[in-house]
């Protein structure tokens, strides 16, 4: 698919390591791949990465090479298609309406509506604003905390460490979309968890460190948090005997919450080297100081 988008912009691709590498201006990457010999490629002018997430990527790449990360339709979609599905079901309380217990049900209360009920988005990015805008759509109250401040029409907008106390204090079901950076370890610790209104429910399809795991724990088992859903982890695939597997109030997907689509991708990078031809600042480039 990347050959012939290229072919189409009129541009040359070459797959794999049969590439000679004086001739190479532009290398999509991911860290599953090439990960050494950039020196080689001298007449680089960027990289791009195949995925949103690039802590993996950039201690690879040398620093003198600009980067780019992924901001894809399909990822993007995908993205808030999981999103609004984990968000429902802890929403409208499905798990208690689809199974009953000893010939009763376990819940048979309505859920209140979409309007009565606050989502809380922390990374207000490429991913968090799609969802966001989607969750308003659905008639959610939405709330969002990114590191620079900003303002959105639908989306109440929260920035700095007394922003994100504020924004949690009011969540009922937060979705964490922030990148994995020295500053977003462990944003989701034990004094803000105690913060979140009781029974409050966390989703988690960013990255594994952006959660104090410990006192995620401690805060589900003492009957604070209500529910975790999580699609990443500190490590991966998740370890058979993490505690998180059996724990009756964590569900744990398998990295799944969304992927890169050649499809849509290959225009997407495609367009972002035509645009960087024409001489346009690199489109989606990563800033080495904040790490995303
Ligand atoms: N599970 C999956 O399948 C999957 C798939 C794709 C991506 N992901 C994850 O999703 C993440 C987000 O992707 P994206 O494309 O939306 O990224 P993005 O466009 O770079 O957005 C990141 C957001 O996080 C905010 N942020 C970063 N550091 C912060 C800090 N220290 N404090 C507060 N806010 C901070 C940014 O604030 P500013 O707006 O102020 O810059 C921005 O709003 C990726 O990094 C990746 O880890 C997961």
């Amino acid at each position: 698919l990347l050959k012939e988008a290229f072919a189409a912009a009129g541009m040359e691709a070459q797959v794999g390591m049969e590439l000679d590498p004086a001739r190479v201006d532009y290398m999509v990457f991911s860290p599953r791949g090439q990960a050494e010999g950039f020196e080689r490629y001298t007449r680089l002018k960027a990289i791009l990465s195949l995925w949103a997430g690039v802590e993996q990527a950039l201690p690879l790449v040398p620093a003198e090479i600009p980067l780019s990360r992924m901001v894809d339709f399909g990822l993007t979609q995908g993205m808030v298609e999981w999103v609004t599905g984990h968000v429902l079901r802890h929403h409208l309380g499905i798990d208690a309406h689809i199974h009953g217990l000893n010939g009763a049900w376990i819940d048979d209360k309505h859920p209140p509506l979409a309007p009565d009920r606050t989502v809380g988005i922390l990374g207000l990015g490429a991913l968090g604003t799609a969802c966001g805008e989607a969750l308003c759509t659905l008639g959610f109250r939405v709330a969002g905390w990114s590191r620079s401040a900003k303002t959105h029409p639908q989306i109440t907008c929260f920035s700095g460490a007394a922003g994100l106390d504020e924004m949690l204090s009011q969540t009922e079901i937060a979705v964490l979309l922030l990148p994995d950076t020295p500053a977003t370890e462990n944003t989701l610790d034990a004094r803000r968890l105690a913060l979140m209104p009781k029974d409050a429910v966390i989703i988690n399809p960013g990255r594994g460190p952006l959660i104090d795991d410990t006192a995620l724990i401690a805060a589900l088992d003492r009957g604070h948090i209500g529910h975790a859903t999580l699609d990443v982890f500190r490590q991966e695939p998740l370890p058979k005997d993490h505690p998180f597997w059996a724990h009756k109030q964590v569900t744990v997907t398998p990295h799944i919450a969304s992927v890169t689509r050649p499809k849509t991708a290959a225009q997407t990078i495609v367009e972002t080297i035509r645009l960087h031809e024409a001489g346009e600042p690199l489109r989606f480039k990563v800033d080495r100081f904040v790490g995303y």
